[in-house]
């Protein structure tokens, strides 16, 4: 069952070329899935609804209820399993359970953050942690505000923000996620429970430069952006060498962009975590002068709920609790409802890459799992 439901949406964003995905919020192929996710749970008896901000919602019973879910977008040529797996095992536990709890069955909006920049963009906004107004001005890269899309999509961006009639609804959040790294492979484990989520944020850095020509500028004659930014990069990463602190510059705009000019501008957004605030705040305060830096999302250091996660860990024979360095959605909920999440092994370790991976026994015994934890609770 949760193999035939992936299948299902194995198609949708795919890149033929590379075997990833690209699935952005409310784009086409996320337009698919969410159209999916309603079939999906209409056949299944439950009531779809879309909550003020994007998040999709089947929910079975008038509630309060047990809520299970993840998301459906990917970061650019991301896997099947981030995000899918959760909803897909979801819905084929649903199959496993009396119909007489009362489940919902979420999608978060941009968890990821690939399209609008703020990861967990639909958890962030129904908690109240991101400015409603702030967030309808975000822009994707082609410029369309968050506000402009949301309206196409046909959610009505003005009744974004904090939902706390809706979040009232919610008894406990458990999610099912795919691992991503080693941790379970290493334990020879199928399952782990969710510990903790490091904090961690992405800031905007931008470099200045002085376009010129590539071939008549001498090399000591040059205010190169692109160099300045190289500097960075180096010294970041340096720094870290020897330190369990991450720091990542994944994406990156250059102006002009041309072979034959010297660059002018880089605009270069770091993704950074660390084990404590302390050790994060560490390596911004190391960025070497010569860009300004502004913080675009920041999540603080999560533990889960102690009393749900010693529940669940007793339900499911004591899985090994894993820390992660990865954001989630049930990291922004934590501080709201009691939240846990389940991972699934991934033997390649790999994610946010077309190898991430999950066999499908432990696809099924994350199934089994999830049934199990949703009707005994
Ligand atoms: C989400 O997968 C993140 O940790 O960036
Ligand atoms: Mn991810
Ligand atoms: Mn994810």
């Amino acid at each position: 069952m949760i193999g035939q439901l992936l299948e299902e949406i194995a198609g949708i964003g795919r890149d033929p070329g590379t075997g990833g995905y690209n699935r952005f919020t409310y784009d086409e192929a996320d337009t698919q899935l969410r159209e999916w996710f309603a079939d999906t749970a209409g056949a299944k008896g439950l009531e779809v609804h879309a909550d003020r901000n994007g998040n999709l919602w089947a929910v079975r019973g008038p509630g309060p209820w047990i809520a299970t879910g993840s998301h459906l977008d990917s970061v650019p040529n991301g896997g099947a399993f981030d995000g899918p797996l959760g909803i897909a095992s979801a819905f084929a536990a649903l199959d496993l359970m009396e119909p007489t709890v009362d489940v919902a069955v979420v999608a978060f909006a941009e968890e990821e953050g690939a399209r609008f920049g703020v990861p967990c963009l639909g958890s962030r906004l129904l908690t109240g942690k991101v400015d409603a107004a702030q967030a309808r001005q975000l822009v994707d890269h082609g410029g369309t505000t968050l506000a402009e899309a949301m309206a196409r999509a046909g959610h009505d961006p003005d009744q974004i923000g904090t939902d706390p009639d809706w979040l009232a609804g919610i008894s406990f959040f458990l999610e099912l996620h795919i691992e991503q790294g080693r941790g379970l492979v290493d334990l020879g484990a199928p399952l782990g429970l969710g510990e903790s989520i490091w904090p961690h944020g992405r800031w905007r850095l931008e470099f200045p430069g002085q376009a010129d020509h590539a071939g008549t500028t001498r090399m000591e004659d040059r205010d190169d952006a692109v160099v300045r930014f190289a500097r960075t990069v180096l010294a970041v990463s340096d720094g870290l060498s020897g330190s369990s602190s991450r720091a990542t510059f994944g994406r990156l705009q250059v102006e002009p962009n041309g072979t034959n000019a010297i660059p002018s501008r880089v605009i270069a957004w770091l993704d950074a975590r660390a084990q404590d605030e302390g050790n994060l705040a560490k390596i911004i305060d190391s960025l070497p002068d010569g860009s300004s830096v502004a913080n675009e999302s920041f999540s603080p250091a999560v533990a889960f709920d102690t009393t749900l996660s010693d529940q669940v860990s007793a339900l499911l024979g004591h899985p090994p609790p894993l820390p992660t360095a990865a954001g989630h959605d049930a990291g922004v909920l934590a501080s709201h409802v009691p939240t846990g999440m389940i991972f699934v092994r991934n033997p390649t370790g790999v994610s946010h890459s077309p190898a991430e991976w999950a066999d499908p026994d432990d696809c099924q015994a994350g199934v089994v799992a999830l049934a199990k934890v949703l009707s005994s609770l």
